[in-house]
């Protein structure tokens, strides 16, 4: 493992991969600052709003940092398609806020994105293969993706894919299966739309790596396999006990989802593999850590929950 010794600022720390970075750097022993807008911030979080130009100069004069790494964002994907100029102040114009002010403060920034960018046709994508998005979301990474990378070519954009894990707000889609499986009520799930499960400590800690190593460009980051929604679902019910039976296989088309979605956007991963000795996980590997994981997030979130 590599050492790592520049301050970093998580901005959109408070949301599922922001939090986990947090606290993948905070195991390294590397001092990090979290910020984030959102109306609950947890203890020693920054407020700030990307969208706010002079704000985000303001907080990084303020930190110094060496690294500024971005999970913050609008990742509603119907809510992007039908408030295309109030999502992309966030996701496109926020985002090159950032990427100015980095620039302007020599600090390296680590972007997330999406395999949204690309239309799913073919699958098996690559770093290098020209980015298509289906829908604004995707427009919005693509564009906020290419400003990043002209900022400074030091800069790093991940592109991640399902992201599941603990979170505060339970939003993510294992968290989902959970509760209403729990509650004992029916679940629909995609049996034609595949994608790669990616388990956020996972995504987390090789960012830490590849932060670390100082890796620049695009890399995919996502778990090793290559499933349909409802195999996963199946996987969430399995591994935490709930009843499989409640989960019914349906098409794409029976969904009402405002925008389109790739049917099969997997990204390979080959180009981190080779730079970062962490396996990615397959969704097996990844449900059995969130599981032994529990306590211990528990712990983590009622302490971030507390009055400050
Ligand atoms: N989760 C996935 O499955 C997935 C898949 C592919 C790519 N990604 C990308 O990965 C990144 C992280 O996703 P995530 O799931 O961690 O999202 P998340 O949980 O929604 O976290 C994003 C955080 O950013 C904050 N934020 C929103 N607008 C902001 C602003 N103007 N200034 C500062 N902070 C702001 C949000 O606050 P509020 O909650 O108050 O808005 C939230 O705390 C995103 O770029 C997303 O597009 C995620």
């Amino acid at each position: 493992m590599k050492r790592f010794m520049e301050k970093i600022l998580v901005v959109g720390g408070a949301g599922l991969v922001g939090d986990a970075l947090v606290r993948a750097w905070e195991k390294r022993g590397v001092q990090v600052l979290a910020a984030d807008c959102c109306p609950e911030l947890g203890p020693g979080m920054i407020r700030l709003d990307m969208r706010d130009e002079n704000e985000v100069r303001a907080v990084l004069a303020q930190v110094g940092p060496g690294v500024v790494a971005v999970p913050a964002a609008n990742p509603h994907v119907d809510y992007c398609e039908l408030h295309p100029e109030e999502t992309r102040r966030v996701n496109v114009a926020g985002t090159l806020n950032l990427a100015r002010a980095c620039r302007e403060h020599g600090a390296r920034m680590i972007f997330y994105s999406s395999d949204y960018v690309f239309d799913g046709c073919r699958g098996a994508y690559g770093e290098d293969d020209a980015v298509c998005p289906l829908n604004e979301y995707g427009h919005q990474k693509a564009e906020a993706e290419a400003g990043v990378l002209a900022a400074d070519a030091r800069n790093l954009v991940i592109r991640t894919a399902s992201v599941y894990g603990w979170q505060i707000a339970p939003k993510n889609f294992a968290l989902q299966v959970m509760r209403k499986l729990a509650a004992g009520e029916s679940l629909q799930a995609a049996c034609d739309a595949r994608g790669s499960p990616t388990y956020v400590e996972n995504l987390a800690e090789v960012t830490v790596e590849l932060a670390a190593c100082g890796a620049a460009g695009v890399f995919h980051v996502v778990g090793a396999d290559h499933l349909l929604r409802h195999e996963f679902a199946l996987l969430v019910a399995r591994a935490f006990g709930l009843a499989e039976a409640l989960l019914h296989p349906v098409s794409c088309a029976q969904f009402r989802g405002v925008a389109p979605r790739p049917r099969d956007a997997v990204l390979r991963t080959g180009k981190a593999q080779a730079v970062v000795a962490i396996p990615l996980l397959g969704a097996r590997a990844g449900l059995e850590r969130m599981r032994a994981f529990e306590k211990e997030w528990r712990a983590h979130a009622a302490a971030r929950l507390a009055p400050i």
